[in-house]
């Protein structure tokens, strides 16, 4: 999976855009990660609308998964955005990149997250 993918050749998506794909919206499933857009449309009994892992759908998931969290507390005040690695830790960094491992052997990365 994803050998051949060309990264330059990859659709943007803002994160407005990457809402949407959440089984509800959009019928389709995708996970981000540290700005790559996983279609996990095929695993619908794991990411679909009321399944265990709906939450991760629809969303860049890189603090989630280095936290290993489904949902991010409030902290001084505000939500983090489930993106936010800068107060990450090395060892949750690795993490996520073990989860990336995974994500690439499992499922086509189908767009690439904007920048803004
Ligand atoms: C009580 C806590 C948890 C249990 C018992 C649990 C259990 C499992 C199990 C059994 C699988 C399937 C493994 C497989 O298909 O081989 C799985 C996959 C997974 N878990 Fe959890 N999990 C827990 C918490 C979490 C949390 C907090 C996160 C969020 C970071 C998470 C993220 C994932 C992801 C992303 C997958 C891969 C799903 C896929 O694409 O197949 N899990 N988990």
């Amino acid at each position: 999976m994803n050998e051949r993918i060309n990264v330059d050749s990859l659709p943007c998506l803002s994160r407005e855009q990457l809402s949407k794909f959440n089984g509800t919206d959009d019928t389709k499933l995708y996970v981000a990660i540290k700005g790559y857009v996983y279609d996990v449309t095929a695993n619908s009994k794991s990411y679909g609308p009321g399944k265990a892992y709906n939450k991760l759908v629809g969303k860049d998931v890189g603090r989630l998964l280095g936290l290993n969290k489904l949902q991010l507390k409030e902290e001084n005040g505000r939500v983090p955005d489930s993106w936010d690695l800068s107060d990450l830790t090395e060892k949750q960094l690795g993490f996520i990149d073990d989860w990336i491992v995974f994500f690439k052997m499992r499922y086509p990365i189908v767009a690439k997250i904007e920048e803004t």
